[in-house]
């Protein structure tokens, strides 16, 4: 199997689709992928409790579908908001759509992996719906080098363990393996656990059990054994050290990795 992680071809042919997910979350009420809603976009990116101040980055902004909700959230004519992405033909789209969004002025590209900012440079960092496609040990660490201490970072991720019931998620993971989507799970607990030790702390935690119940915002915030997706708020605490984080994420789930011993111990008879 192709890895297309940071990769900008990939990512590029993958604008269409997107959209296309997310106008059908938007318009139809039962829609398979709610999690694509605007409305749950609109609902996580409050936590950050935006103002007008506030130099906002929106990593991983597509086809900027955050910036209405932005332009949303603080007095008109003051938009402090910064989107980057690793494809350009996406923020080609952001731009397009949105008068105000411009590429190379408030729209960037970059290799995925390198935010190209200097530290410190922004109050809130949205990182929705991306961080599960990301490098995440070493993003994660760029995200808290460019935010200011005391700022906040809202990121969503899957877990590496879900409920072996949950036959949706089971789905989702394979049929992203059929199309080669980069597909991050994360070890959240050790996520959350590392932080204090990169200055920085988990100051909101949502944990949602099955798939699905992120989007109907069913969350419970003590994190139970085995969760499916998860969002929370991040707190700078103090200056960014460059340490790395000790590995929380994997191409596969526990869940999937279980089933690829068991199925070997099978053929071995
Ligand atoms: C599911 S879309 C979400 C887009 C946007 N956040 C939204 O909610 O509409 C994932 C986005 O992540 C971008 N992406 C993929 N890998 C990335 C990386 N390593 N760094 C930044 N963006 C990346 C893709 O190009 C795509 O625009």
């Amino acid at each position: 199997m192709q890895d297309h992680t940071n990769d900008k071809q990939f990512w590029n042919n993958y604008v269409t689709y997107w959209e296309s997910k997310v106008q059908q979350a938007n318009e139809e009420e039962n829609a398979k992928d709610k999690t694509n809603d605007d409305g749950i976009l609109e609902t996580y990116f409050k936590k950050l409790k935006v103002n007008n101040k506030d130099q906002v980055l929106d990593y991983g902004c597509g086809s900027g579908r955050l910036y209405a909700i932005y332009k949303g959230t603080v007095d008109k004519n003051v938009y402090n908001y910064t989107g980057i992405d690793i494809s350009g033909v996406s923020l080609e789209h952001a731009q397009s759509k949105n008068p105000g969004l411009e590429v190379n002025k408030n729209l960037f590209e970059f290799n995925g992996t390198q935010i190209p900012f200097e530290d410190e440079r922004f109050d809130k960092i949205n990182c929705f719906g991306v961080f599960d496609a990301c490098s995440q040990e070493v993003v994660l660490g760029e995200l808290l080098r460019v935010l200011k201490v005391g700022g906040l970072l809202l990121l969503t991720g899957k877990n590496s363990k879900y409920c072996s019931d949950d036959e949706e998620a089971k789905i989702a993971e394979e049929n992203a393996r059929k199309k080669e989507h980069p597909n991050y799970f994360t070890d959240a607990a050790s996520l959350i656990g590392q932080l204090p030790t990169h200055n920085a702390e988990a100051v909101e935690t949502c944990f949602f059990r099955k798939r699905g119940d992120f989007p109907k915002d069913r969350s419970m915030d003590q994190m139970p054994d085995k969760f499916y997706e998860w969002a929370i708020i991040i707190r700078k605490t103090g200056q960014y050290e460059k340490k790395q984080f000790t590995k929380f994420s994997d191409k596969f789930s526990e869940n999937c990795k279980e089933e690829l011993k068991a199925n070997q111990l099978a053929a071995q008879g």
